[in-house]
């Protein structure tokens, strides 16, 4: 960008030379209207957060002004560029009187405000970009007199009223974007007619009624058509066999289609267009079978999403022709028949959904060649037979959901051999039997794990205490005996708990009261004995249920039940802790195990003057108040609580600006860390993180707002980072998504590279600019946060050391244990003192996830394979088949230059490489990274 802008500069300081030199006859006056019409353009903007305008003075002649562009003749503004430079604030008139103007280009400011009528004045006027704004107002209605514009670009604003039918008649028109707007109205059926020359038409999530005309079947050059999101009805007769350079069909959430036969019968024509990508036609009214045509679609296809409709009949066996697709998406249709074994020749597949049907039959077995897959969403049909083996063949797979069917058998042993970053086991509601078996505890990071509601019988496993992110675990509905074993205290996470409806017997542990994110304890209709635990969960008589066990006693007074006599008062518990603890013994992870159970027995002791506690509140006057941060998150509440790990809770929330000083009183978003108090690892990150953000400032850093504090409560307050972390972005497996797009939020190349180097600069500056080096000692993607305009800030400085000498420690140990593995430098695995070359390497490993969307964690590298070997073998010749596949999808849309990509690409995976390199001292510096990647990035812009 920067090249370009140097450039652009020279050719104006010649132009100007040749004009002063030749002094040739200017157009009379016009100069000046157009410098008074920039002027008060930069009148009504009151921020200017990059000083686009500090070129803007009467010293430097209005062609040099930064963003403008004059032409040479007559010195007429004919281009005015200020695209992503943070402006705020509205559109003047004026701007209508700059009459040779060609170009606007506002794209991605804050602006707001309507659109000033007198755009239509500007009669040259081929591009208009005003796409990620914030103007409101309507469109003006004669925009149609701009008969040259070719692209418009308006979306992401507050747009509403009718889309001016006079803009359907600019017949030059080519690329037609105004999604994400509330416009109403809808297409006129003669659009084909009146807009030959259409490539891409965007009109999606906005208030657009009426049918999808039939004549843009003679729009022959359109690429890309999405109306998703809109309330457009009846049936679907575009002809697209006529549309050979269709890439993407979206029409997802709209009332298309009808009940009757050949509503989807344009898919057969769909056929022809060989560049297809994607297909989406999600919450429509379709109806009737899948044509089998659908064997024939383009083989380049990589999305198909035909879910939520009424779709009957079977999935024709053909879809396994689609060799490409990554997402297969059909649920909540009225399907029937079996499940294709086909579908195994998808190679490429991540995702099959094909929940909420009727799907009968066995689940073929040979989905476990299917390696990449990493989603199964098979609830809610009825299937039979038994759960095949091969899962635990899909390393990738976090998201297994097969509950609500007919299943039978015992569970296979090594189901639990899927991903060890495996996020949700559903097995609910079928007719499964035998035992859970101890491999269990393998689900490491496993969030949510329902076995209720079938037929299971023996023990609860204890290595189920290893289990260590479970944050829902039913059970319920069972035939469960035994003990409830004390390993599950490891579980700190734990807010559901769910075993009601078994036969466990014995006590009822104490360590269910220290539990502190237990919302939610069902033991009812069991034949628990025993003392009722009185702390924590056991307070609240409506969050938990003991009713059905009939040997208890004690408890809050509400339960009514009889007063214990001593002898319940047993210890039979804790003994079972200690046999737990050496049947556990056998790696780090069981003595990071025995210590949680060590510190828990220990901890037990001074539960009375630790418990968590939002009264008695100390409140230092320059801190922000716990009653503050209380009512900014809505009393801590579930629907604002954004992240939640051992180490404590992240909530977003909404803060009265006068709370910090400023006056106006406006509310700005915040997010809120509060710190497990009962952790003490997590009590060290609170103060390490607040000692070194205290003195940091960098844009891509999170800059700290506020801190709470006192002996209960521990708590930061940032920024609010609305584009949440780089890890979702990559590997979101989050619901909202999910309900959504069904598809992991896509980054396109360059907002990789600007990630790369948001990163880079934030490292150079820690290790570099500060009078001590400081080392983060824990990048990767969950601790990188993107703010609304997709800029990267590192944040989580809780493990962050300043460059002195110290070796491991078990603090670092724990934080592999969390899952960063795959980021920690081998160096530090034999003892080697910590250094800003650590952070390279992890670095390294960042960007090359970043650019494969592969976790370097990943069960697929083992043995000698790790990420940095994978990407090794591939260059320089094989890049592009390790790739992000989803980054693809964007970057063909783009019409990009193929081998400019590829080279790119290569010199970023160099780039990574050399940065993960075994040996510290042969990885660069963070500040030649940092050149490099900048350098990539302008070569890529100009290209
Ligand atoms: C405006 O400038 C940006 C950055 O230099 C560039 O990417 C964009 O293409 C320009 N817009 C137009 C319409 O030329
Ligand atoms: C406008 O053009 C006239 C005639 O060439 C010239 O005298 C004058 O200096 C120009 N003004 C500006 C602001 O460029
Ligand atoms: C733009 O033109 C309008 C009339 O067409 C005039 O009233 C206004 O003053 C002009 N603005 C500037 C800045 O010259
Ligand atoms: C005008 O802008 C130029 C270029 O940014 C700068 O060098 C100059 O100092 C500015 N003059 C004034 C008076 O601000
Ligand atoms: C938007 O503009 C900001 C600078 O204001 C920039 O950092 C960001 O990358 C831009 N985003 C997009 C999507 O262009």
């Amino acid at each position: 960008m920067r090249a370009a802008g140097v450039n652009r500069y020279w050719t104006h300081v010649i132009s100007l030379f040749l004009i002063s030199t030749s002094a040739a006859a200017a157009a009379s006056g016009g100069n000046e209207t157009d410098q008074l019409a920039l002027l008060a353009f930069k009148a009504k903007i009151s921020d200017d957060p990059l000083g686009v305008f500090s070129s803007w003075n009467m010293s430097l002649h209005f062609c040099l002004w930064e963003g403008i562009t004059c032409n040479k003749q007559h010195q007429r503004v004919v281009s005015l560029n200020l695209s992503s430079t943070g402006l705020v604030g509205s559109l003047c008139p004026d701007i209508g009187n700059m009459s040779f103007l060609r170009e606007i280009d506002l794209y991605n400011n804050s602006l707001q405000g309507p659109i000033p009528q007198e755009v239509d004045r500007l009669f040259r006027l081929k591009v208009l970009s005003l796409g990620r704004n914030d103007l409101e107002g309507k469109i003006p209605g004669t925009i149609g007199r701009l008969k040259s514009l070719f692209f418009v670009d308006i979306s992401s604003n507050e747009l509403s009223g009718m889309i001016p039918t006079s803009i359907f008649n600019i017949s030059s028109l080519s690329s037609f974007n105004l999604a994400s707007n509330q416009l109403e109205g809808s297409i006129p059926s003669d659009i084909g007619l009146t807009l030959p020359n259409l490539k891409l038409i965007r009109l999606s999530y906005n208030k657009l009624t009426g049918s999808i005309p039939a004549s843009l079947s003679n729009v022959s050059k359109l690429q890309a058509i999405e109306f998703q999101s809109n309330n457009l009805r009846g049936p679907v007769s575009v002809d697209f066999g006529r549309l050979p350079y269709l890439q993407l069909l979206r029409l997802s959430y709209n009332n298309l289609g009808s009940g009757e036969e050949g509503n989807l019968s344009f898919l057969d024509p769909l056929t022809n267009c060989s560049r297809l990508l994607i297909l989406e036609l999600e919450s429509n009214n379709f109806q009737r079978s899948l044509p089998s045509s659908i064997a024939n679609l383009s083989t380049t296809l990589q999305i198909i999403s035909l879910a939520y409709n009424q779709i009957s009949g079977s999935i024709p066996s053909g879809i396994g022709n689609c060799i490409s697709l990554i997402l297969l998406s059909l649920q909540g249709n009225k399907l029937t028949g079996i499940i294709p074994s086909e579908i195994a020749r998808l190679g490429k597949l991540q995702r099959v959904i094909l929940s909420n049907n009727m799907l009968s039959g066995s689940i073929p077995a040979s989905i476990g060649n299917l390696s990449l897959l990493d989603e199964i969403h098979l609830e809610d049909n009825q299937l039979q037979g038994t759960i095949p083996a091969g899962f635990g063949n899909c390393p990738m797979l976090v998201f297994l959901d097969l509950s609500r069917n007919n299943l039978s058998g015992t569970i296979p042993r090594n189901l639990f051999s899927i991903s060890p970053f495996s996020v949700k086991l559903n097995l609910s509601r079928n007719h499964l039997v035998g035992s859970l078996p101890a491999a269990i505890g393998a689900l490491g990071t496993v969030v949510e794990l329902d076995v209720s509601e079938n037929e299971f019988s023996g023990f609860i496993p204890v290595e189920l205490g290893r289990c260590i992110s479970l944050s829902s675990l039913y059970m319920q509905g069972n035939f469960i005996q035994g003990y409830i074993p004390e390993s599950l205290t490891n579980l700190r996470g734990l807010q559901y708990i769910d075993f009601s409806r078994n036969k466990l017997s014995e006590n009822i542990p104490d360590f269910f009261g220290d539990l502190i994110y237990v919302e939610y304890l069902n033991l009812s209709c069991n034949n628990l004995a025993g003392k009722v635990p009185m702390i924590g969960v056991f307070s609240n008589a409506s969050a938990f249920s003991i009713v059905g066990n009939k040997k208890l006693c004690g408890g809050i007074p509400e339960l009514r039940l009889k007063k214990c006599s001593k002898k319940y008062i047993g210890t039979y518990n804790q003994i079972m802790a200690w046999v737990q603890v050496f049947i556990l013994i056998g790696s780090i992870q069981d003595l990071l195990i025995i210590s949680c159970v060590f510190m828990s027995w220990h901890r037990r002791k001074r539960r009375e003057q630790l418990r968590y506690s939002a009264s008695n509140v100390m409140i230092s006057p320059n801190k922000m108040s716990y009653e503050l941060l209380r009512q900014a998150t809505k009393g801590f509440s579930r629907t604002n609580l954004v992240s939640e790990s051992g180490f404590g809770l992240v909530y977003k929330g909404k803060l009265d600006l006068k709370y910090i000083g400023i006056p106006e009183g406006e509310k700005a978003a915040i997010a809120v860390k509060i710190f497990n108090t009962l952790n003490e690892e997590a009590a060290n990150c609170f103060i390490t993180e607040c000692e070194t953000l205290k003195n940091i400032r960098h844009r891509n850093i999170v800059r700290i707002i506020s801190t709470c504090e006192n002996h209960k409560f521990k708590a930061i307050v940032y920024d609010f980072m609305k584009n949440g972390s780089l890890e979702g972005w990559l590997h979101s497996t989050s619901k909202a998504s999910h309900d959504k797009l069904n598809m992991p939020q896509i980054l396109n190349l360059d907002t990789k590279i600007n990630i790369a180097i948001d990163v880079a600069s934030a490292l150079d500056y820690l290790h570099t600019q500060l009078a001590n080096p400081l080392i983060h000692c824990n990048l990767k993607p969950s601790n990188i946060l993107l703010d609304r305009n997709m800029t990267a800030h590192v944040s989580n400085f809780g493990l962050a050391k300043f460059n002195t000498e110290f070796s491991l420690t078990s603090q670092s140990i724990l934080t592999g244990f969390e899952g960063n593995s795959g980021y920690v430098p081998p160096e530090y695995g034999l003892g080697c003192k910590m250094t800003t070359k650590g952070d390279t390497y992890s670095f390294g490993i960042l960007l090359l996830e970043i650019l494969t969307r592969r976790k370097p964690t990943h069960r697929m590298f083992r043995g000698g394979l790790n990420l940095h070997n994978f990407v090794w073998m591939a260059m320089p010749d094989n890049v592009m088949d390790i790739i992000d596949p989803l980054m693809m999808v964007t970057a063909s849309a783009n019409e990009g230059n193929e081998k400019q990509v590829e080279e790119c690409l290569t010199r970023l995976f160099s780039i990574g490489l050399a940065c993960s390199k075994p040996s510290p001292k042969d990885r660069p510096s963070m500040l030649s990274i940092l050149h490099e990647l900048e350098s990539i990035r302008n070569s890529f812009y100009i290209n």
